[in-house]
């Protein structure tokens, strides 16, 4: 009886908390809505369209176009907002010019933000790896800290495109290829950047990007054409983008390539019907970097014609094309727009900016103060160094090579061993590369005393000295030798000759990764690779430390290196992290978030395909009239999930709580996993499902779940996931959400290959 009236108490509590908050977000909506339309009722058309108009302040630019005459613009209240600019010193002097325009309207300031600040962490790809998401999640705190003390309020970040082309170079960016883990990761990240107050000083709005399936470009080649199948988007590419704005995220990007023959950036079914009507998505949509003017190579007409149709479309914000500015007013007064679609742009960009609460204090974020203290902290840096140990991925550890032992002579050779620039990885615009060890640096120090560090470059990054400077952009720099391949390659097996084990640091440049940097042939560049097979042929212990912004064909490496440690780029601390995994100081635990496949040719190769009606049964490799290749199997090199540690698991057989699944029940699927090696390790147990028989074609795996545990040497830990029917809904041909009775398996493992399974029904 208490305990009844005890409930009843806390849900009538929790009641009126709730409708209290809702009460209280509803004043606050109010009273932004009064000011907004106050605002806006002062506004000229001219105004109205220079909240439009988003230009760049030249620290970074990613197309030919760049901003001109920004200042004299703002003063004309021709500008609403501005990227790339940084530190309180500029920003306010440009607000402050903002300030003094007729309607002092401030500007909001916004950056690529990309994974981390000046405290960089490692690329997304390889945060992804690491499978943790409050880890994630204050990557971006911290950036958001950092970024938000520098004078920023807005960051174009989270990349939520679902990639399975690693020859498209901005794999980098995003999480991966899977729907699932890309969802929670982009929530994650969102949390991170807005925290739960975008009026708090520390926080700054996401800009969910690139809407949409950009990570689809055909042949993996940058801002090509994406032709999708409904079935495909809904439940595979678009949730990603879907979970980061139901977290709140308050702004999004349009992506620069076609979908299904109409440009995303002049796509209403995209823009509105989707985003607008079917999502309910409040915040404002922000074009890509001349993505309006682009609109013109892409076949849709003039400036005029391609401005009015993506304003139409819904994009709300033109980053740099100016196409919004030059020529919205003209298509006004032609009727081509109509005053509706400039006035609902213009609220939007301008309750963003109250949300921030720039109408309060347009310098909030300008406080040199808070930049001295809050940036490049030791205990940011402290972070950085765990983070990056947390990513990078052990794909090969044949007869124990590593962990390194701290004696004797380690010859380090490679064109990465000896570069700061290239540490922290693509769009890392605001790191300081001078301050960022080079790993010759990052090792010897982790060494210690009683290892010596010998270092030759013993090769060039690439062969042809054209494609080293494309691969090596904004201003990352790789020490180039002109003299001949063979005197290069025999200086440093004279070094691996002295030494007792040889670590190759190879792979690719930061910048062969990232945007417009596609590549068709995905392997470490042929003149590294004649390197590594005479540093082989020396009989020494060899260590590949693999740097890579995708993943990379290794089947000549896995076949012939004994130990492989991909290393990503991770970020400014990347050079001691990688000490610390080599010295065993961490075992590592990253696992890959894609496919790496045997080859180029597999590609798009990832794991949660289809079945087909020719599936290989038991056979591995070719059997005729299957679905398979002559040359090569079906399977990858490294399954996605894959990973190794210094540690072994084990696994035990499934349990299930219950075979049947009944709607608005749940049942339990568990297995014990045990450490079986010799020192303490992390594991991520992974979670699949198969959906048996469907209305549709369901794919062979999907994750539905991962747990990161902690193991002693010894000690087994029981893992259990929770199903219900809601993790087996997906949208069926009528683009209905629905989870269908019928059979199912369940699969546990430590990767998506390895996997015990268990069967189990839904019933209704
Ligand atoms: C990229 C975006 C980026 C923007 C602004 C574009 O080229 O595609 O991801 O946010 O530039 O720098």
């Amino acid at each position: 009886m208490k305990k009844i009236s005890f409930l009843l108490l806390l849900s009538t509590f929790t009641f009126h908390t709730v409708t209290a908050q809702a009460q209280k977000a509803a004043i606050e909506k109010q009273k932004m809505d009064n000011f907004i339309a106050n605002l806006m009722s002062k506004m000229t058309v001219d105004e109205k369209i220079g909240q439009l108009n988003l230009v760049t302040g030249g620290e970074a630019t990613t197309g030919a176009a760049v901003s001109t005459d920004v200042e004299s613009k703002i003063a004309k209240g021709n500008v609403g907002g501005i990227f790339s600019m940084t530190t309180p010193q500029k920003i306010r002097k440009t607000q402050e010019i903002a300030m003094k325009s007729r309607l002092k309207i401030p500007l909001i300031f916004g950056q690529d933000v990309i994974h981390g600040y000046k405290t960089t962490f490692p690329i997304p790809l390889a945060l992804a790896a690491s499978w943790d998401l409050s880890l994630i999640e204050k990557t971006a705190r911290v950036a958001a800290t950092e970024a938000s003390a520098d004078g920023l309020n807005w960051t174009f970040s989270p990349m939520v495109d679902i990639s399975r082309d690693p020859r498209w170079g901005r794999v980098a960016e995003g999480s991966g290829e899977d729907t699932f883990l890309g969802s929670e990761i982009a929530k994650a990240m969102v949390r991170g950047y807005q925290g739960n107050d975008l009026k708090q000083l520390n926080t700054m709005m996401a800009c969910v990007k690139h809407f949409a399936l950009y990570g689809a470009s055909e042949a993996g080649r940058d801002y090509n054409t994406t032709d999708m199948s409904l079935d495909r988007m809904y439940n595979e590419y678009l949730p990603p983008y879907k979970a980061a704005l139901d977290a709140g995220a308050g702004s999004i990007m349009v992506s620069f390539n076609d979908i299904n023959g109409v440009p995303a950036t002049a796509n209403k079914w995209l823009l509105t019907d989707l985003l607008r009507k079917q999502w309910g998505f409040k915040g404002f949509v922000a074009s890509d970097y001349t993505g309006v003017s682009e609109l013109i190579n892409h076949g849709l007409g003039d400036l005029q014609t391609v401005s009015a149709l993506s304003l139409k479309a819904g994009t709300d914000m033109d980053m740099v094309s100016e196409g919004f500015l030059t020529t919205l007013k003209k298509s006004l007064n032609e009727g081509k727009v109509n005053i509706a679609q400039i006035n609902n742009a213009c609220r939007l960009i301008l309750e963003a900016k109250y949300k921030l609460g720039l109408f309060d204090d347009p310098f909030r974020y300008c406080s040199e103060e808070r930049a001295a203290k809050e940036i490049l902290t030791p205990e940011n840096l402290k972070f950085a160094r765990e983070t990056a140990t947390k990513t990078f991925v052990l794909l090969k550890n044949e007869k124990q090579t590593l962990p390194l032992k701290r004696t004797g002579t380690i010859a380090l050779i490679g064109p990465l061993a000896n570069t700061r620039s290239n540490m922290p990885g693509t769009w890392s615009v605001n790191a300081d590369f001078d301050r960022i060890p080079t790993l010759l640096e990052g090792l010897t120090e982790v060494a210690g005393k009683n290892v010596k560090v010998l270092h030759a470059l013993g090769s060039n990054l690439i062969a042809d000295e054209k494609q080293q400077i494309w691969g090596t952009a904004h201003g990352r720099d790789i020490p180039r030798d002109n003299r001949p391949e063979d005197d290069i390659i025999a200086e440093a097996i004279k070094i691996a000759n002295q030494s007792d084990l040889v670590v190759a640091a190879l792979g690719e440049a930061s910048e062969m990764s990232g945007e417009s940097s596609s590549r068709t042939d995905i392997g470490i560049p042929d003149t590294q690779k004649k390197l590594l097979a005479a540093l082989i042929k020396t009989g020494k212990p060899v260590v590949l430390v693999l740097f890579a912004g995708r993943p990379m064909t290794l089947t000549w490496e896995n076949e012939h290196v004994p130990a492989i440690l991909n290393v990503w780029f991770g970020g400014v601390e990347a050079a001691r992290a990688i000490g610390d995994v080599l010295f065993g100081d961490v075992n590592p635990s990253g696992k890959l978030t894609m496919t790496f496949p045997q080859n180029v040719g597999q590609i798009p190769l990832y794991y949660s395909h289809k079945n087909t009606g020719r599936p290989l049964d038991n056979e591995k490799w070719f059997f005729r009239f299957r679905s398979n290749y002559l040359d090569v199997s079906n399977e990858p090199l490294y399954p996605f999930g894959y990973g190794l540690s210094y540690a072994t698991f084990n696994y035990g057989d499934l349990k299930l709580s219950s075979n049947t699944l009944k709607p608005g029940q749940k049942i339990t699927v568990s297995t014990t996993v045990t450490n079986t090696g010799k020192v303490a390790g992390q594991e991520v147990v992974q979670l699949y499902t198969r959906d048996l028989v469907g209305s549709s074609t369901r794919p062979v795996k999907e994750l539905k779940g991962f747990q990161k545990i902690t193991l002693q040497p010894g000690e087994s830990k029981m893992v259990s996931f929770i199903l219900s029917e809601e993790n087996l809904k997906f949208f069926n041909n009528d683009l209905k959400f629905v989870a269908e009775p019928g059979d199912f398996k369940a699969f546990i493992g430590p990767n998506v290959r390895d996997v015990k399974e268990i069967d189990f029904k839904l019933v209704k």
